[in-house]
Formats: C-alpha cells, structure tokens, sequence
C-alpha cells in the first residue's frame, strides 16, 4: 500500500477529511468518558522539531500515548540535524526505527524532500507556508459549535502566513469563504494558492473584512523565523487587531478563533480573546482529538466501530 502522508490539507480529499472528523468526535467523547481505545501498542511516532511548540507537541505525545503507543521528541540543537545531516539520511534512519513522524521545520520544501526519503506516514506540524494540523482542529471546533461550516464565511485579518494558507486550502475542501485583510506589503503570495481558488476575497480595510463573518480568525503578526522583521510588522499592522468593533460588525454568534500563542494588544485585544465569542481553548484542546484521529487514519485506514 503507498504511504499516505499529511503535509498540507490539500493531500486529503473532503471524504478523508469527513472520516477524520467524524472519527475525532468519537474518540474524543470515548476519551472523555475513561473509555480506553490503544490500537497502537507497541507503535512509536518520531517528533521533530526545528522550532519552539506548546500545543503541537504537547497534544501529539499525549495523544499518541492515549491510543497506546509512545513518541520521542527530537529537536534541531540535540540532535545531528542542528550538525547538519541531511534531512533525507534523517528521514531514512528515523522512519526505519518508528511508525509515524511529526516535523515542525522552516520551509516547506525540507518537509516534501523529508516525506519522500520516509518509509512511513508524514504529519506537517508546521512550515513555513502550511500549518494543517491546527486549521482541520479549528475546522472541528467550528463544527462542535455552530454545525457545518460549508457555505460559512470565515474572516481572515492579519499576516499572510502558514495559517492562512492553510485556512485558503481548506475552503476549497470543505466549500466556504474566506475574507481576506492583510496589510500593504504583507498581500497574499499567489504562488501559495491553488491555481483557481476562488474560495477568497481580498478586502483593503480590516473592518471589511469582518462584516457578516461566522468565524474571525487571526495569528501573530510575526510568525517564528521572521522574528528579525518584528519592528518593521508592529508598525506595518497598525490597525489590524481584532477588537470588540470588528467583532460586533460580524454575525451575531461569531466565534472567534486564534491558533495561539496570542499576543494580547497586537492582533487581538483582550477583552476579544478572553470574551464571551472566544474558542480558543477548546480550539487548543481539539488538536489532541483531531491529530488522534489523523494518525489512526494514516496507520490504520477507514477505522469503523
Ligand atoms: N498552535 C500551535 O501550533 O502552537 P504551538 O506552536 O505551541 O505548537
Ligand atoms: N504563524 C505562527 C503560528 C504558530 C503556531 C508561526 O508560524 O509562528
């Protein structure tokens, strides 16, 4: 059988997605009622990271562990990678010695030449360019809360990054739309797009953006190896912070999504994140239920019980 690998969310089709999702509903509600559920004793899911994480590692190694298997954690400096062994070598020892591999890295090419030298399913925790992981957890936690999210419109204010593009792929999966409101000099990178998407709109003026939107979503303004650039963003996106005035230009049961870490007075205010519309805890949460999920599909195919 040829591997499946999970390095943007265009790899699945909204089938896979549709199984995925209803398979994290399950585990999630069996997890929370003690039920055990170890398809993966004895398996062993390889995490690498060439940058900081929380969440991601967090809920992989929780959730690996929680289906029964273990994981081991591998970063740049510790490791022959910050040496300078070339990720293809690393991808044929680490997929010799384990079932599944998790890679947070730079860009998105490392982890496509890493996929391809691999003997076992790929998960992307993060590039450059993609972040899938976390946008098909807040896929599910918009289903959780407020039902399908086909038809919806999502608004997007902020940094062109690897969350965006992640969330322009998954309109076109799941069928919605996304309002887009960048800041000049920070536009969309076209050549990150699928050639015909027509699952956005750009609007020059953050508050445009939201009007009638389902969900408001936004990520730091500086996303992690452009930290140098810092200085020149805070004055750049002056005036994209999601506050209470965006909010209320949004339909009235708005959820309000970030993938965190936040930073409270840039992208978002506090009184937006910590209020009433915020999800982003069970957003976080849901990461744990939807990864379990995702890897029980890349080991163990179409799991009906
Ligand atoms: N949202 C997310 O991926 O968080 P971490 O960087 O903490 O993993
Ligand atoms: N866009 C952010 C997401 C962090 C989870 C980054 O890449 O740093």
């Amino acid at each position: 059988m040829a591997i499946k690998h999970f390095l943007q969310l265009s790899d699945f089709t909204l089938d896979e997605f549709e199984h995925v999702i209803e398979r994290a509903h399950i585990i999630k509600r069996r997890y929370k009622n003690y039920e055990k559920y170890h398809p993966l004793v004895d398996r062993t899911l390889v995490m690498v990271f060439e940058k900081s994480s929380t969440r991601t590692r967090l809920s992989f190694e929780a959730g690996m562990q929680q289906l029964g298997g273990n994981s081991i954690y591998i970063n740049t400096q510790d490791s022959q990678l910050g040496r300078g062994e070339p990720v293809e070598d690393a991808a044929q020892v680490m997929s010799r010695m384990s079932d599944i591999i998790m890679v947070r890295t730079f860009g998105q090419e490392i982890i496509e030449r890493f996929a391809s030298h691999s003997r076992v399913p790929v998960i992307n925790g993060l590039t450059n360019e993609h972040h899938p992981c976390q946008v098909l957890a807040d896929v599910f936690t918009f289903i959780e809360h407020r039902g399908s999210i086909k038809g919806k419109a999502v608004a997007w204010v902020g940094d062109a990054n690897n969350m965006l593009y992640s969330w322009l792929q998954a309109a076109e999966i799941f069928d919605f739309h996304v309002n887009v409101s960048t800041p000049k000099g920070y536009d969309i990178d076209m050549n990150l797009v699928t050639p015909g998407n027509t699952h956005f709109t750009r609007f020059e003026k953050p508050a445009d953006a939201c009007v009638g939107a389902h969900l408001v979503t936004t990520d730091v303004w500086t996303s992690m190896g452009f930290e140098a650039e810092n200085d020149e963003r805070l004055k750049a996106f002056d005036g994209w912070c999601i506050d209470s005035e965006k909010m209320k230009l949004a339909a009235p049961n708005a959820v309000f999504m970030h993938c965190l870490p936040a930073h409270r007075g840039e992208e978002v205010t506090g009184d937006v994140i910590d209020g009433p519309q915020s999800v982003v805890w069970d957003e976080a949460e849901n990461r744990l239920h939807v990864q379990k999920a995702l890897i029980e599909y890349l080991l163990l195919g179409k799991v009906k019980e």
